[in-house]
């Protein structure tokens, strides 16, 4: 099984497929608050989408072992790591919800990202695992250059998270992405400098890591979907998809209401 390096063309459809990803997320935005139920964001979700001409990846989603996954989204609440299904259970204040959005666009590329958000003010612990998860994804994208080891992504993130006394979560990973929803490689969110697969121009591939304020240990409901904290500890994730230049990278799943990237990485990265 190899990488696949993705042509002038290929990049350009992804830089839309991904920006089309993160418009879903930038109209979500503005509903979130108290009262709102999961599944009233998959309802957003689905109708820019029809709007747009893209479909969910998500829904039907049917890996072996797995039931159809039911949503056009998925919908992460607090000890819920992700995967969450959405539901009509309204959020309350202080809640934090991820909203991870996939879509195929008509020619068949697929763009993946997600976002946590805050639902009206959240307790200082929440908003501090938000930022700081954040803060390590953009700190594993830093790492992204033609040359580099896939590993140092990882071990930027762990390391990072681990001297702010946060776990990582080891089931789940980043991935390759392009024509398929889940290409090689797998993208670890800890690891060891110097090790895995050097990146070449033209690969694509997701950083999204989950990180616990407590122990990173999950388990999955007997739904067949939903991943939890085995200890009930608030869970957060960010992700983006990227291609590497020669240069370092381009973030692709960019839009006019994504968060701009921290003062700390803005320098290193296009
Ligand atoms: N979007 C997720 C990812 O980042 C995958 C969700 S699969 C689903 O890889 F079936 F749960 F939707
Ligand atoms: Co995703
Ligand atoms: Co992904």
């Amino acid at each position: 099984m190899t990488i696949t390096i993705k042509d002038d063309a290929g990049i350009a459809a992804m830089r839309e497929a991904c920006r089309l990803a993160s418009e879903v997320l930038d109209d979500i935005a503005p509903h979130i608050k108290p009262g709102l139920t999961t599944l009233d964001i998959d309802r957003i979700a689905a109708a820019t989408m029809q709007r747009q001409g893209t479909r969910s990846a998500t829904i039907g989603y049917q890996p072996s072992g797995y039931p159809p996954y039911p949503g056009h989204v998925c919908t992460s609440v607090n000890h819920v790591v992700c995967h969450g299904i959405p539901a009509d259970k309204p959020l309350k204040k202080g809640d934090i919800v991820n909203v991870d959005v996939t879509v195929i666009t008509p020619g068949g590329w697929y763009g993946d990202t997600s976002r946590m958000y805050e639902v009206g003010e959240c307790s200082i612990a929440a908003k501090r695992l938000c930022r700081l998860t954040w803060e390590a994804m953009w700190l594993g994208i830093a790492e992204v250059k033609a040359g580099a080891h896939l590993g140092n992504i990882g071990h930027a993130i762990q390391k990072f998270a681990h001297a702010n006394h946060l776990s990582v979560v080891r089931e789940y990973c980043g991935h390759g992405i392009g024509q398929n929803f889940h290409e090689e490689p797998q993208v670890l969110h800890y690891g060891q400098p110097g090790t895995g697969p050097v990146l070449e121009p033209g690969m694509i591939f997701t950083i999204e890591p989950m990180l616990n304020l407590g122990r990173r240990e999950v388990r999955e409901l007997q739904d067949g979907w939903t991943v939890v904290t085995r200890d009930r500890s608030l869970s957060a994730q960010w992700e983006h998809t990227v291609v590497v230049t020669p240069t370092g990278c381009e973030v692709l799943s960019l839009s006019a209401g994504a968060p701009q990237p921290p003062d700390f990485i803005r320098s290193a990265v296009t």
